[in-house]
């Protein structure tokens, strides 16, 4: 039985994250509280003594590390890695719309949502926005409404019989929130600037100039089952891998040259200056390290935990995984193969990763997709690819991924974080460690 009040940060982090700049903020604080120092990019570090530090790109993209006495080319980096973004509806630039007598927010689709969980959830807004100021400043921060503002209405059955056997999705005519009747004419902008005022009282903004604002369920997440064994709530593919790789750092007994990092934008390709396929990790990598040839040596003894939550077998079509790898909720740690690269394992590190399980007296689970349907892919092959350092891909086991609700055991996060606090304490000499440098 885990610890009831880890499952409790776990359910707290899940309800106040709704965008990934609210995760962001909400982890630094974390960290900053256990010590870790916030470095900015844009200052002069010199060298860093042994300690606890972190970074924050965007507002989307975080890196934590720890550094030690050991010269990172001796011992090479514990890697872990994780993205805070989900698929989800975002505002478009000029959302309002006025239809009937309803005023509505026109939305882009955020990544491979599934959509058809949308309709008739009680939604709310977050995110980022930026406004001019009275004294002609900039300004830019986040806003959170909260409450239910908003409703995609299905339509009734009445008039699409067919919805139960066919129904289709257009997302530029289906997917349009409404706000409110619109006897009562408030401007989109308006609701902004009123927020800002409320959420940042010191800001004096006098025009909104863009936005960043995505809409989420409001509905908390939450423990459920007859015994508990299931968590329901959105965005746990990946702030469930975020949390779990924060705390593993955090509470890790002593932590080596360890590096986490949390990526923005990998639903959507993962091309950008928080992404994983962008230079987010070799920036921090080149100040770690200066010396190229150093930096090699580093890279060559690290290894890189990539965790992004898998797809655990569903009872009701179970046809949709191969019949020998069938992983189950509350049973361990998934390790994803692929042989054509969509995922980074290979027998060296997914052998490394079931060892490090075993020794804290879990055995993990194996994913491979069917060879007649197509496999997703994570940040694991990009990091790999973009930095050169061995990758495992790995995950807790869900369900409904991508769904506005999805559906994890509510042990299997704790079995990987302990597997990541022994990997960033794993000691130079331990011979797990030894042996993959050999
Ligand atoms: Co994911």
């Amino acid at each position: 039985m885990q610890n009831t009040s880890s499952l409790d940060r776990l359910l707290d982090f899940l309800g106040q994250s709704p965008t990934p700049y609210h995760a962001v903020a909400y982890l630094s604080k974390l960290l900053d509280a256990n010590g870790f120092q916030k470095l900015e990019e844009s200052g002069p570090w010199s060298t860093l003594k042994p300690g606890k530090y972190f970074i924050v790109r965007q507002d989307g993209g975080l890196i934590a590390f720890t550094l030690t006495d050991d010269p990172l080319d001796q011992t090479g980096l514990r890697l872990a890695g994780a993205h805070t973004d989900s698929p989800c509806l975002k505002v478009k630039p000029q959302p309002a719309k006025r239809k009937i007598n309803y005023l509505q927010l026109g939305v882009e689709v955020y990544g491979g949502a599934l959509l058809g969980p949308w309709f008739d959830r009680d939604l709310s807004l977050a995110g980022r926005v930026s406004w001019s100021e009275e004294n002609g400043g900039f300004s830019k921060a986040l806003i959170n409404f909260q409450y239910p503002l908003a409703v995609i209405p299905s339509l009734a059955i009445h008039l699409d019989r067919e919805a139960n056997k066919k129904k289709s999705i257009n997302k530029q005519t289906d997917l349009v929130p409404l706000l409110q009747l619109t006897d009562v004419d408030e401007s989109f902008e308006g609701l902004l600037i009123e927020q800002i005022e409320k959420e940042h009282p010191q800001a004096r903004p006098q025009q909104i100039l863009g936005h960043d604002l995505f809409f989420f369920d409001v509905q908390k997440p939450a423990r459920i089952g007859l015994h508990g064994d299931f968590i329901t709530g959105a965005r746990l593919d990946n702030l469930l891998s975020c949390f779990t790789l924060i705390h593993a750092l955090i509470h890790s007994p002593e932590p080596q040259n360890s590096l986490v990092i949390l990526n923005d934008h990998e639903e959507v390709g993962s091309v950008s200056t928080a992404g994983a396929q962008g230079p987010f990790l070799k920036h921090l990598l080149k100040r770690l390290v200066p010396e190229s040839e150093r930096r090699q040596q580093m890279l060559c003894r690290s290894l890189l935990i990539s965790t992004d939550n898998a797809h655990g077998v569903h009872p009701n079509y179970g046809d949709k995984h191969d019949p020998e790898h069938l992983p189950t909720l509350n049973n361990g740690p998934v390790i994803k193969w692929n042989a054509n690269q969509r995922y980074a394992t290979d027998a060296v590190t997914g052998g490394f990763f079931r060892a490090l399980c075993q020794r804290t007296g879990v055995e993990a689970q194996d994913f491979v997709m069917r060879n007649d349907m197509a496999c997703g892919s994570t940040t694991g092959p990009l990091t790999a690819a973009e930095i050169g350092v061995r990758t495992v891909d790995v995950g807790v086991p869900s369900l409904a991924m991508h769904s506005i609700r999805e559906t994890t055991g509510s042990s299997d996060y704790s079995a990987l974080q302990e597997a990541l606090q022994l990997f960033f304490a794993l000691a130079p000499k331990d011979p797990l460690w030894t042996g993959l440098n050999q």
